[in-house]
């Protein structure tokens, strides 16, 4: 029997190692005499040990601990341990109302109570050892309970699973998350406020098909994506409002015979209401599907603007530069100086939209009530926030350092004819049907070409000699400046609207 000595070497590895359990020395070949099972059960591993104890999580059903390829497979310890905080907040309200309808003793309720928050202070002093043969946060939550206060701890999981616990905690933690998000959002919004602030006045040239349009002040533009963010901000109000109702006392999905209160824990826990169904509650992930959809539109939305601001920082068209706070230059190129944030901002969203498409497939196939494919919810979900919020800090950082180059915009803004729509408008106003004034400033325009010179330069006689209705007053209408001032509909870039609007966004925002 000296071979024993090394058991996982020698004897062990011709059997499944789930086909083992040390701690009974039962195998399902019984081909192991009852002494070799006693020595071997003497030189277990500290790991076999733990496992050992950890298989009474699930009661006398099981004799064998999961593989080591199993249990490394299965665990979500290592990323759901982010939910500690709210899993420990919905098993104090758990174990409240387990003592309020009678199910458990003040003093077990108390025990449990105090251990949570010394479990509490440990994980968050960085003295708690998670342990993936625990496998989820949950299971070491209550382990390290069950090891700290002994038999109350066992009385905590009373009319509860893993499943409403789950979701429980997982609409917590949005709820947290969404406000987080919806900060970060506002700030960005007073970053574009305030560079619209600094740059008064300052018309930029508006594109269509990336092709010159119209002139439009550089406040309207930037103001647009002020707008942008504000539906992500309601789209997530919105997403946290439907989310906030309660799964917890849902139990595995059917709920549960004995007297819980699901009013008194909803309500302690800050949510609107119990959830109607239980097998609805263990079920449904819409409320992470809508969170990584809201979080995906706004991702599309900063990756646009990403877009905007790199391309207006290139030489082509100069309308931006980036302090060196926010940019890098190039290992090989030493004139570079690239945009980079922006750059990542807009290679960024491909994640975010990448975590609701992981979402969706996960949901696709799923039978109703709880499948344990949903523990991979998770990543996906927290992957989008965190990379949503370092989206948002970086652009707001980089609006915080960019300064518009007014005079090389200035410099750019005669070319394309700009205020070819606005002459358009003036013929309208004349009493020239639009159809024909559009054809009479197509030719203008032709006109300038051919002569290489911009509307404002042509003379009257050269429109009149296109259309009768051209008078002397057609300067007015003619050149950048003046194309903007005669904006005059609501939501229009001319001047009066868009300080009306900045104004709104100053009060709004609490500027
Ligand atoms: N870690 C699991 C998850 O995230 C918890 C629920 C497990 N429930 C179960 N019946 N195995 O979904």
């Amino acid at each position: 029997m000296r071979t024993l000595a090394h058991p996982h070497h020698t004897l062990l590895p011709s059997l499944p190692r789930q086909r083992r359990s040390f701690a009974t020395g039962a195998t399902k070949r019984r081909c192991w005499s009852p002494a070799a099972v006693a020595m071997a059960a003497d030189l277990r591993t500290e790991h076999d040990k733990k496992v050992d104890k950890e298989n009474k999580l699930w009661g006398g059903r099981f004799e064998d601990s999961v593989t080591d390829a199993v249990e490394r497979f299965s665990e979500s310890v290592s990323f759901d341990k982010q939910l500690y905080k709210h899993d420990i907040r919905g098993s104090r309200a758990h174990a409240s109302m387990l003592a309020k309808q009678g199910l458990i003793s003040d003093s077990d309720r108390n025990c449990i109570l105090s251990g949570l928050d010394e479990i509490e202070r440990q994980i968050e002093n960085g003295e708690f050892v998670w342990r993936t043969d625990r496998e989820d946060v949950h299971m070491n939550i209550e382990a390290a309970l069950t090891d700290l206060i002994g038999e109350p701890a066992k009385k905590l999981h009373t009319a509860r699973s893993r499943n409403d616990q789950v979701v429980t905690d997982l609409r917590l933690w949005c709820r947290d998350a969404i406000d987080q998000i919806l900060s970060c959002l506002k700030q960005l919004q007073v970053a574009i406020v305030m560079l619209a602030i600094e740059n008064e006045g300052l018309i930029v040239p508006g594109y269509t098909h990336l092709q010159r349009a119209q002139p439009v002040l550089l406040q309207h533009l930037l103001l647009s994506y002020v707008e942008q963010l504000e539906r992500d901000s309601s789209r997530l109000v919105n997403c946290k409002d439907r989310l906030n109702i309660c799964p917890l006392g849902a139990c595995a999905l059917a709920g549960t015979g004995l007297p819980i209160d699901r009013f008194m824990t909803s309500d302690a826990l800050g949510f609107a209401a119990p959830m109607k169904n239980s097998i609805d509650a263990v079920s449904d992930r819409d409320f992470v599907l809508e969170f990584l959809a809201a979080n995906s539109i706004t991702a599309i939305h900063l990756s646009r603007l990403g877009e905007e601001w790199v391309m207006w920082a290139s030489e082509e068209f100069g309308f931006l530069t980036p302090s060196d706070k926010v940019s890098t230059g190039s290992s090989i190129m030493p004139q570079k100086k690239n945009p980079d944030p922006m750059e990542l901002v807009r290679g960024k969203s491909a994640r975010v939209v990448g975590d609701l498409v992981t979402l969706l497939v996960l949901c696709k196939g799923l039978p109703q009530a709880y499948n344990r494919d949903l523990q991979e919810d998770k990543e996906p979900l927290f992957d989008s926030v965190k990379t949503i919020i370092g989206m948002l800090e970086v652009t707001t950082e980089f609006a915080q350092n960019i300064t518009f180059y007014r005079e090389r915009i200035q410099k750019a803004l005669p070319a394309g004819h700009l205020d070819a729509t606005t002459l358009a408008d003036y013929l309208v106003k004349k009493g020239v049907p639009f159809r024909t004034s559009h054809d009479i400033v197509g030719r203008s325009v032709a006109l300038c070409i051919a002569k290489n010179c911009q509307l404002s330069d042509l003379t009257l006689g050269d429109m009149q000699s296109i259309s009768p209705a051209f008078e002397g007053d057609v300067y007015e209408f003619l050149g950048v400046e003046n194309s903007v001032e005669k904006f005059c509909s609501y939501g229009s870039t001319g001047s009066g609207m868009v300080a009306e609007q900045l104004s709104a966004w100053i009060s709004k925002l609490g500027i």
